[in-house]
């Protein structure tokens, strides 16, 4: 790579944000540092003398491992803060938290909180980048550049493909990201839920709605099936988990209506048995470790296109 592409944000908050030559950057950025992973030695110089730093106040197995993995194999220094070992704990703010980051020199921070917004507020306090890995229910859009970098992979083209996104869309920052980036990019969007898993209003987000899961799905070039939030359900949404399994649980019946070359995608975690039977998990539609081996490289693009190649190589 001899020019670095520019973005055109210096943070990744939202997937609104995204114009189709920003997704494509990302995603031919992704498709090139593919190969470094697969290599002996996992690491090239590009950031090297670069800092980055993870503050996660969410569990998170795959995002924050990914992050921290795509920082060092592009040589940058990577901390990782975890909300429960900082002095939130003492009552320190986020803002005086994210100030006192910044007086340490990070080149980008990267952010995951349970409260929407967080990250977008973190942003208009420090100068360095911020990317949001996941703010409340609001956005995940390092989670959809990686769910269209696989579907890309395997279907070629974005234009014109249909996507069934199954499961708990109210809850879902993952839904949020991908409805916007997928019609940036020219997919047409199903949700497919029980309705107490639907937002009022989704229709205004240029989606069509469908309760049934086998009607919601025929047609579907790809089917994304979100995790039911356990830790959310606590406002009655559903009756019971059982009841919601026997509709909504995507099982090898419903793929026996579909396409063949029906792709399956699911973001991670997954309750099996809940949302996905074990059959499709490990079926060989299932794409969800080709989402997670994508993660990593997304998360190196992003962070290459943010800070452009290290002064530090040519010393
Ligand atoms: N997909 C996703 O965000 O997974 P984690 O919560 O494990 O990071």
């Amino acid at each position: 790579m001899t020019e670095t592409a520019t973005l055109s944000h210096q943070n990744i908050i939202t997937t609104k944000d995204l114009s189709v030559n920003d997704i494509e950057t990302i995603l031919d950025t992704s498709d090139s540092f593919k190969e470094i992973s697969t290599r002996a030695i996992k690491k090239v110089p590009t950031l090297r003398g670069r800092t980055i730093i993870n503050l996660f106040f969410e569990p998170s197995t795959r995002t924050r491992t990914s992050f921290e993995i795509a920082g060092k194999r592009l040589s940058a220094d990577v901390i990782n803060i975890s909300g429960a070992g900082s002095s939130i704990v003492k009552g320190e703010s986020l803002i005086d938290t994210a100030k006192n980051l910044e007086a340490m020199s990070p080149d980008i921070l990267v952010v995951r909180h349970n409260c929407s917004g967080a990250p977008s507020l973190i942003s208009d306090f420090v100068n360095c980048p911020v990317i949001n890995a996941g703010d409340g229910m609001h956005e995940h859009p390092t989670q959809s550049l990686l769910d269209l970098l696989t579907i890309r992979e395997h279907k070629g083209t974005f234009k014109g493909l249909k996507i069934a996104i199954v499961g708990d869309i109210t809850h879902s920052r993952v839904a949020r990201s991908n409805i916007q980036a997928m019609q940036t990019m020219g997919m047409k969007v199903k949700v497919v839920a029980p309705p107490t898993l639907i937002p009022v209003e989704i229709e205004k987000m240029g989606v069509d709605v469908c309760y049934d899961l086998g009607q919601g799905i025929k047609d579907a070039d790809v089917i994304m099936i979100l995790r039911i939030q356990l830790e959310r359900q606590n406002q009655g949404l559903l009756s019971s988990l059982r009841e919601y399994s026997n509709y909504f649980c995507l099982t090898a019946k419903h793929l026996a209506n579909v396409s063949d070359d029906t792709l399956i995608i699911h973001p991670g975690p997954v309750n099996r048995g809940i949302e996905i039977s074990l059959d499709v998990l490990q079926g060989s539609r299932s794409l969800i470790l080709n989402q997670v081996t994508n993660g990593v490289a997304v998360r190196m693009a992003l962070f290459y296109l943010l800070l452009g190649e290290s002064d530090a190589n040519s010393n």
